[in-house]
């Protein structure tokens, strides 16, 4: 088994109505956390790297922890680079073993963005390896492009056709009102609903359906998509951690749209929270421990509980790996 690219994957979710989820790694607690989460209900993965990802941990150690996770786990499992911002690194990444990378050239004008990606793309698909492009902007942290919430733009679904014939890209990335962090609205945006929990503005279903019509069987990727889970946000307030009024998108609205056109879901806060929360509040009841083995255990154990929870009741790609022809 090796690492595979993320085409029949989109296939497989585009008919099944469920999404792959595409989890942010790190370090190798994260990897074991998510990939065995992913073995035990049997679903398809996508692993991504971040620039920074990269920068903090090293190309070829993130390559072979998912080397080694596929081994491990026998999963289908795809590599794929978060945000990348240049042709230079899509191509490094696509030199050193990846196989699906994403050009990030959103926040360019529009001819500069086809450019861009067609470029990725030629030098892409001559070495067997997919790409995501991206139109609109998502407000919040975009890697190391700092978009703010006026400048942010959902996706004009009109560009939408023109931009995939012209680029050849393998999916796009829409921007419909998700965004990247665990602050994705404030407060004074949401509803409280019958329990008092802080309900965000509905995401713009509208502008997925207008994309849907455009181009149809084409597999789209929705970014941000954390829901920061409100227990999670509380452990890390109650454990010396400051979070305030950290907000997510919620769930539900996330299977609603895993069910139409959204073939990959992009998930990094959530694990984020998941680890510091659970080692903050390890650290406040053991303040004598200092085995790192004693609190990144936890971590990921908490790590892996929360990934097969999105699998299996967000995503709902639990069960399908083994459907895959290498699966
Ligand atoms: O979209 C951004 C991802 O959460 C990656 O974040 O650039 O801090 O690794 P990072
Ligand atoms: P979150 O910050 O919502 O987890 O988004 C992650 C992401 O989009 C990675 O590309
Ligand atoms: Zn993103």
């Amino acid at each position: 088994m090796a690492l595979v690219s993320s085409k029949e994957m989109f296939e497989k979710a585009y008919k099944g109505g469920y999404a792959i989820g595409a989890f942010n790694v790190n370090n190798m607690e994260i990897v074991q956390g998510i990939t065995e989460a992913a073995k035990e209900v049997d679903a398809p993965l996508i692993l991504q790297v971040s620039k920074g990802a990269r920068a903090y941990a090293n190309h070829t150690y993130l390559i072979k922890l998912v080397e080694a996770a596929v081994i491990e786990t026998g999963l289908p499992i795809c590599l794929h680079l978060d945000h990348g911002d240049t042709f230079e690194l899509c191509k490094s990444c696509i030199d050193g073993g990846f196989t699906s990378v994403m050009i990030d050239a959103s926040s360019k004008p529009f001819e500069e963005n086809v450019e861009l990606t067609r470029r990725v793309v030629e030098y892409a698909h001559d070495h067997g390896v997919v790409v995501e492009a991206e139109l609109g902007a998502l407000a919040g942290i975009e890697d190391d492009v700092n978009v703010s919430a006026e400048d942010s733009h959902y996706t004009r679904p009109e560009e939408v056709e023109e931009f995939v014939s012209r680029t050849g890209c393998d999916s796009l990335a829409i921007a419909i009102g998700t965004s990247h962090g665990a602050y994705k609205f404030k407060p004074e945006q949401c509803t409280p609903n019958e329990k008092g929990i802080l309900v965000p503005p509905p995401l713009r279903f509208d502008i997925l359906h207008e994309v849907e019509k455009n181009l149809p069987n084409f597999p789209i990727v929705l970014h941000g998509s954390s829901s920061v889970p409100q227990d999670y946000v509380k452990m890390v307030n109650e454990n010396g951690g400051a979070m305030p009024g950290a907000i997510g998108v919620p769930e539900d609205q996330l299977r609603e749209a895993a069910r139409s056109a959204v073939c990959k879901i992009n998930i990094d806060s959530d694990l984020r929270l998941a680890m510091t929360g659970t080692i903050r509040k390890f650290f406040r009841e053991h303040p004598d421990k200092f085995d790192p083995r004693e609190y990144l255990k936890p971590a990921r154990a908490n790590i892996h509980e929360l990934v097969k929870h999105k699998l299996v009741d967000v995503l709902g790609c639990a069960g399908h790996a083994h459907e895959l022809s290498n699966g």
